[in-house]
Formats: C-alpha cells, sequence, structure tokens
C-alpha cells in the first residue's frame, strides 16, 4: 500500500509574508488530515518560516526546489544538502523540467543531485517526463527510460524506494493542458516498470509516482484514483491555499 503524496511546488513565488498568509489558511482548513503525506515547497528564502510553521505537523513535510551536489566550497548563489536539513528539509524536488531546460540540468548532473540528496538523508522528488514534440513523435517511453536510467544509476534499492518519482510531461506544465488520466495512468505504469528493471518489482510496487502538470481541484480525483497514480506535484494550484486543500483532501478521500 503506497500512501499518496502531495506537493505544492511554489517556484519562484511567495515572500515570506505570503508564505505565513497562506499557511494560516491553509493549515486551518486541513484541520487533522492524516490520510495522506503534504510537502510544502516554498523558495529557499521561505524555507526558514514555513519550517517553523510546520514543526508541530506530522502530515506537512518542508521540501525545496533544488540542492547543488557540492556539499560545499566556491559555488556561489548554491545551496547545500547540510545548509538544508539545517532547516529540517525533508524532500528536495530535482531534474524539474524548468531546471533541465532553462538551467540545463543533465541527466547526469541530477543523478549526482540525488544521490547526494540520499547521502544527507533527504528524500529526492526526482522530476522525468517528456516534450509535446517527443510524445508527438511517438518518443515518451524512450524518453522516460533515458531520464529514470540516467537519474537512477548507481543507487541501491532502499535509495531508490525513497526517491519518489514525479512524472511531469513538460506540454502539461503551467499551460492547463492536463494529461487524460489514461495517459497519465500509461506513462506511470511504464515508469513503475522501468524501476523493475532497474532494480526489482519489490521496489518498483514500493515507489511513490506523483503525477504533475496542470493539477487542479477539478481534475484531481481523478487522476488520483489511477492505479499507479500515487500523488502529484502541484505549481499554479498550489499557490491558492484553499485549491490545495481541496487537492489534498481528494488524494485523502481515496485513500479512506
Ligand atoms: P503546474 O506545475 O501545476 O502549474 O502545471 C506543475 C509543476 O511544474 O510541478
Amino acid at each position: 500500500m503506497r500512501k499518496k503524496i502531495i506537493a505544492a511546488n511554489w517556484k519562484m513565488n511567495m515572500t515570506v509574508g505570503e508564505a505565513e498568509a497562506f499557511l494560516d489558511t491553509f493549515l486551518l482548513e486541513l484541520g487533522d488530515e492524516s490520510g495522506v503525506d503534504v510537502v510544502i515547497v516554498p523558495p529557499f528564502t521561505a524555507l526558514a518560516k514555513v519550517g517553523e510553521r510546520l514543526s508541530n505537523s506530522s502530515t506537512v513535510k518542508l521540501g525545496a526546489q533544488n540542492m547543488a551536489f557540492e556539499k560545499s566550497g566556491a559555488f556561489t548563489g548554491e545551496i547545500s544538502a547540510a545548509m538544508l536539513r539545517d532547516l529540517y528539509v525533508r524532500y528536495v524536488v530535482l531534474g524539474h523540467s524548468e531546471r533541465r531546460t532553462l538551467f540545463g540540468e543533465t541527466d547526469a548532473i541530477v543523478n549526482k543531485k540525488v544521490r547526494a540528496a540520499h547521502e544527507a538523508s533527504l528524500k529526492p522528488i526526482l522530476c522525468v517526463g517528456e516534450t509535446l514534440a517527443e510524445r508527438d513523435a511517438d518518443r515518451v517511453e524512450e524518453v522516460l527510460e533515458t531520464q529514470l536510467r540516467g537519474s537512477l544509476a548507481d543507487m541501491s534499492s532502499k535509495e531508490i524506494v525513497e526517491t519518489v518519482i514525479a512524472y511531469e510531461p513538460v506540454w502539461a506544465i503551467g499551460t492547463g493542458r492536463v494529461a487524460t488520466p489514461e495517459q497519465a495512468q500509461a506513462a506511470h505504469a511504464f515508469i513503475r516498470k522501468t524501476i523493475a528493471m532497474i532494480a526489482d518489482q519489490a521496489v518498483a510496487d514500493k515507489v511513490r509516482i506523483q503525477y504533475g502538470g496542470s493539477v487542479k481541484p477539478d481534475n484531481a480525483k481523478t487522476l488520483l484514483g489511477q492505479p499507479d497514480i500515487d500523488g502529484a506535484l502541484v505549481g499554479g494550484a498550489s499557490l491558492d491555499p484553499r485549491a490545495f486543500v481541496e487537492i489534498v483532501k481528494a488524494g485523502a478521500s481515496i485513500e479512506a
């Protein structure tokens, strides 16, 4: 049984004050919901304050949006795993398509980051997904397999089990164009099959795979009801505390 995991990827949004206002509403409306794991992923500048506000919650955990693979030193502008641990960060989003396309992150770089995260006992949320051109060219499986094999190279079964995979078709991110539940389920089933090849079936059965790309309150339940969809990585809709609570509750209602 895989517990669903719903994450709010705020991207480059939310000042500390805005984050606090979000939490005032979100935590109140969430109440004592505990059927799903929830991760709030603010920008670095709001991590300390959000972490402080979440310190009493057993359901809602703190995540970061990126991390350096180097441990420390002359890397101006970078943030290390130890710095994140210091702020009680538990999860870190790695290999998001915006990092891959806008900041040149390759599978080899993402792999170094995923391994550095595990070394520091941070749980990576590893993003994979195809572009529209790749989907139109019937290359979805090839692209996913390459990204998974590259990003998960040289990792133990235990590390793979503790990695959350986020399937995010690039054409669905921030576009309002969500994958159909059938398209998403097919990609998730393929990802699980690929994990079974990279590790083994027991590992594949345990790995949680989130869907991301225009998840909203009105489509969350159908997506989260698919057999291989174990959660959601939510961008735009996670900036509105009420919309995000609805998505979390949609996940919990399936679990119940
Ligand atoms: P979106 O973003 O929900 O705004 O499409 C998802 C993501 O990039 O994680």
